[in-house]
């Protein structure tokens, strides 16, 4: 065979691609336990950063430690065993249909058509005392599915910390829910009123701080209304009926039942 002949040219250019996609697969699949383990890492971190607990100078596993996660039936409020928590993941579970709950006309705020009937919740314990409920919400902005936690005071209403950890909304217009200005505008404010009306909402604008209905209110985001809207929508969806309204509900009347 020649050194320029075009069966050459294309043996050589074949196992040049047979390589390369060997090397590539290898790759993937010895990196992916690492992949798994640095997601489960930062999945933990984000927790601890909505519950304002996160310090980098500790180990993740030593401030997790007062942490116990569950995983809750929405449906009944009820914590269930029939999953087990370490490797139980609500996206996957809104995919099988024996978990998927799909939401009802008019009633998806959030935006996301369906969801896991079951959802993974994480309780800051002190003892056998709930100090903070961290729950995963998430729906839709202006362009993507945005995905955060949200933190709860034991009082079950009080909000302690929100951050989203997921989305792919515009730098410096909705990527302004990552603005840690904004995100201080939340510790304090109040998802339910004595009612227990689901009453949090983000505003257009500055929200009246002379207003009775401002401790449940945020400032909007100038420029992404549209963003700050699916924030605000995808709180009511999850804080409501579908959502960790019969836990949150339970809890608060009957303590965590161990
Ligand atoms: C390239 C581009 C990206 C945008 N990204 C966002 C966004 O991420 N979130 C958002 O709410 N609005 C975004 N907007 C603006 C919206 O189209 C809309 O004008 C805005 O949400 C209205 O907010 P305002 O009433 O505060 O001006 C974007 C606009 C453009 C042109």
């Amino acid at each position: 065979m020649s050194r320029d002949s075009t069966a050459k040219i294309l043996t050589v250019a074949f196992l040049l691609c047979v390589i390369c996609s060997i090397l590539v697969s290898a790759a993937a699949v010895g990196l992916s336990e690492r992949q798994q383990r640095n997601k489960a890492a930062e999945k933990k971190k984000n927790i601890l950063m909505a519950a304002g607990l996160y310090d980098e100078d500790m180990s993740l596993d030593e401030q997790f430690s007062t942490i116990q996660t569950r995983i809750v039936d929405l449906q009944s409020g009820e914590f269930s065993s029939d999953y087990d928590v370490a490797s139980f993941d609500s996206r996957v579970a809104a995919r099988e249909p024996e978990t998927r709950f799909v939401i009802p006309e008019g009633q998806d705020l959030a935006g996301i058509k369906a969801h896991s009937r079951y959802q993974d919740v994480y309780m800051v314990m002190d003892g056998d005392a709930l100090q903070q409920m961290i729950l995963p919400v998430y729906g839709k902005g202006l362009w993507s599915t945005m995905y955060g936690f949200i933190s709860l005071d034991a009082d079950m209403t009080t909000v302690v910390g929100f951050a989203f950890y997921e989305h792919g909304e515009t730098p410096g217009l909705g990527g302004e829910i990552d603005n840690p200005n904004w995100k201080n505008l939340w510790p304090g404010k109040r998802i339910y009123d004595d009612q227990g009306k689901t009453r949090i909402e983000v505003v257009k604008g500055t929200v009246d701080r002379g207003s009775a209905n401002a401790i449940y209110q945020v400032d909007g985001l100038s420029g992404a209304t549209l963003t700050a809207r699916g924030v605000g929508n995808l709180l009511q969806y999850w804080m409501g009926q579908n959502g960790y309204r019969l836990l949150l509900a339970k809890l608060k009347q009957e303590g965590v039942k161990q």
